[in-house]
């Protein structure tokens, strides 16, 4: 049964024992069984571990609900419009494993808020109306940096069947939420369209403080890569 709210950082570790989140993190095992579209299990595994650290940091100076938090985190993706289209309008494989779990109709609106929200679509992403929207948003774009978020744009780019660069094709900075879900891309434009964003996008401080690490490693991958290219190396 969910009753609490705005805990304080002792019962953060003892949450981990909580067995609400416990099931939640075998339902998304359970749900993203052989799904590899980068949209996965430890995806959601690491966007719930860097929520859970940015919400630690974040409670120090603010009030921060961190079982509203950790919930959405774990479900951000499971009614994401890759990977079940059918539910993304409703996000009602989220709903209904909440209403099972007894989470109130009022929290469960509070979370449905966050997955609405969390996404990046081009210059229509929308910047969350709650500091528990900001840290899952901050969370889940900051695994689309760094070592992880290459490795993952290749992954994605394969899947795609997209080719890794080509000179000849412009990155293209002014994408709508249409435009973004269905365009045509290279990987590497996909640094320039999304990847160098997310640093000014960050919505709390400590995770601006982690973006801009984890954008520096990015940006000399890229820069690296583009030297080989050119043989200059
Ligand atoms: P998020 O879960 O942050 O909303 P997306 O659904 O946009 O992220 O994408 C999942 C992963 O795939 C991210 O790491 C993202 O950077 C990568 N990705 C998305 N679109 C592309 C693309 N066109 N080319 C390469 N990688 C992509
Ligand atoms: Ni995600």
């Amino acid at each position: 049964m969910y009753k609490n709210t705005n805990l304080n950082l002792t019962s953060l570790e003892k949450l981990e024992e909580d067995n609400l989140i416990k099931k939640t993190i075998s339902f998304v095992k359970d749900f993203f069984k052989g799904e590899s579209s980068g949209h996965d299990f430890y995806h959601t595994m690491r966007v719930y571990r860097t929520a859970k650290q940015l919400a630690k940091i974040e409670s120090k100076t603010k009030n921060v609900d961190i079982t509203i938090t950790l919930l959405a985190s774990l479900l951000h993706d499971v009614d994401d419009f890759k990977v079940s289209p059918e539910t993304d309008n409703e996000k009602s494989n989220a709903v209904k494993f909440l209403r099972e779990n007894n989470i109130s109709e009022e929290n469960i609106k509070k979370i449905i808020k966050i997955i609405e929200d969390v996404s990046f679509v081009g210059k229509d992403s929308v910047t969350p109306s709650t500091l528990e929207g900001m840290i899952v948003q901050d969370a889940d774009r900051l695994d689309a940096l760094g070592a992880i978020g290459v490795g993952r744009a290749f992954a994605y780019g394969g899947k795609k069947g997209r080719v890794m660069y080509d000179p000849n094709v412009m990155p293209n900075l002014n994408m709508d939420e249409t435009t973004y879900k269905n365009y045509d891309s290279t990987t590497i434009n996909h640094f320039y369209e999304k990847l160098l964003l997310l640093e000014d996008l960050m919505n709390t401080s400590s995770g601006k403080e982690m973006a801009r690490h984890r954008t520096e490693y990015t940006k000399n991958f890229l820069n690296e890569f583009l030297t080989e290219w050119n043989g200059e190396k």
